[in-house]
């Protein structure tokens, strides 16, 4: 699915990201499965990540995420008439993990769903925010990405437990004055799905160990590099605009080799890319607007910049955002 807006601005106007407390080094990685911090270091650009602990669940992370981008925005809770949480790891299937912020925040006039698409679903779920509000269907709405993945690993297997980390960002939408998004590319591929799943976590019966996060490493690579480029020239192309315009790259931060590989391919300087997945690991959903905080920290999201967000992820899925960064209604 591919388009740019027509008209309608809407954009960003509050943003808020939050962590686990616990960080986890990759020593600290190696007193458990084995593997060394030089490998991990080498092969995937991470150093450490946070770990939520056993009582935390995944609302207890975003919801102070959540009331930074309210307070950013300046909007009130009353106001939020869409609440979308784009997550693989909600507290339980349902009650959903948007109904249940809803609730603790007061949100009484909100339409609240979870989105399930890897760790695209933020992707996915601010461009399904821009439908509803470009639409008139929502006047204001609240977009969380969020994974606590920790809680879904086999920490026996070295070969993922290393990659993913935990945290939450979340972003209010509305029309602006300037700016905004510009277009939005989308994908699914479900063959491909088996490289990434989780089996015995839904209602297709499962014979095997405890259920677990499972990937194939190597195809999810390939995957990877090849959907981060495509994605993001798919979107350029529509928007009418070119790499050499784009001022801040916001790449899902899975793995540093395949941000080193997309930013070669498209031709972009490595100095306009967003990377934090040394700090953070792979945080699925949490991935971009904890790059996209990072990014605004650093002074890069002044008014106008030209922001270019690819995830991938689960499903297997991809998706890209352009936006036209403005931080004002
Ligand atoms: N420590 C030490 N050795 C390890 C580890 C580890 N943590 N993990 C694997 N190895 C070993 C393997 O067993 C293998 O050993 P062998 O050669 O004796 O069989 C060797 O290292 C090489 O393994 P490869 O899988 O070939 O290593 P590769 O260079 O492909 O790197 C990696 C593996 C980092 C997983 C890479 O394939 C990758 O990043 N893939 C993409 C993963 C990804 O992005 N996933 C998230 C998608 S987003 C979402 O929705 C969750």
């Amino acid at each position: 699915m591919i388009g740019s807006t027509s008209g309608q601005r809407i954009g960003i106007t509050g943003l808020g990201t939050n962590v686990p407390e616990t960080v986890m080094t990759n020593d600290d990685m190696a007193r458990f499965v084995d593997t060394s911090d030089e490998w991990i270091r080498e092969r995937t650009g991470i150093r450490e990540r946070r770990i939520a602990s056993q009582d935390e669940a995944l609302t207890d992370i975003a919801l102070p995420a959540v009331r930074e981008a309210l307070a950013d925005a300046g909007a009130d809770v009353s106001e939020i008439d869409l609440l979308i949480c784009a997550t693989v790891t909600p507290d339980m299937l349902f009650p959903t993990a948007s109904a249940l912020m809803a609730d603790t925040l007061g949100m009484r006039n909100a339409a609240a769903y979870d989105l399930l698409a890897g760790c695209t679903g933020f992707m996915y779920a601010i461009a399904q925010a821009y439908g509803m509000l470009a639409s008139g269907l929502s006047k204001k709405a609240l977009v969380v990405g969020g994974d606590l993945l920790s809680k879904v690993l086999n920490w026996e297997d070295r070969s993922t437990v290393v990659l993913f980390g935990d945290g939450a960002g979340a972003v209010v939408m509305e029309p602006v004055a300037t700016g905004g998004f510009l277009g939005f590319e989308l994908g699914a591929d479900g063959g491909g799905g088996i490289h990434l799943c989780y089996p015995g976590s839904g209602s297709r019966h499962y014979e095997g160990p405890k259920p677990a996060l499972m990937m194939n490493g190597r195809e999810v690579f390939k995957f990877a590099t090849r959907v981060m480029v495509s994605s993001a020239d798919a979107v350029l192309k529509q928007c009418g605009k070119t790499i050499a315009e784009v001022d801040v790259y916001v790449p899902h931060q899975a793995n540093k080799r395949i941000i080193d590989y997309a930013v070669g391919k498209l031709g972009i300087a490595p100095e306009k890319t967003v990377v934090n997945v040394d700090r953070y690991g792979n945080t699925s959903s949490g991935s971009i607007p904890l790059a996209l905080a990072d990014a605004r920290a650093e002074g890069r999201l002044t008014d106008g910049a030209l922001v270019l967000m690819t995830g991938m992820g689960a499903g297997l899925t991809w998706g890209s955002a352009l936006l036209e960064w403005s931080s004002s209604a």
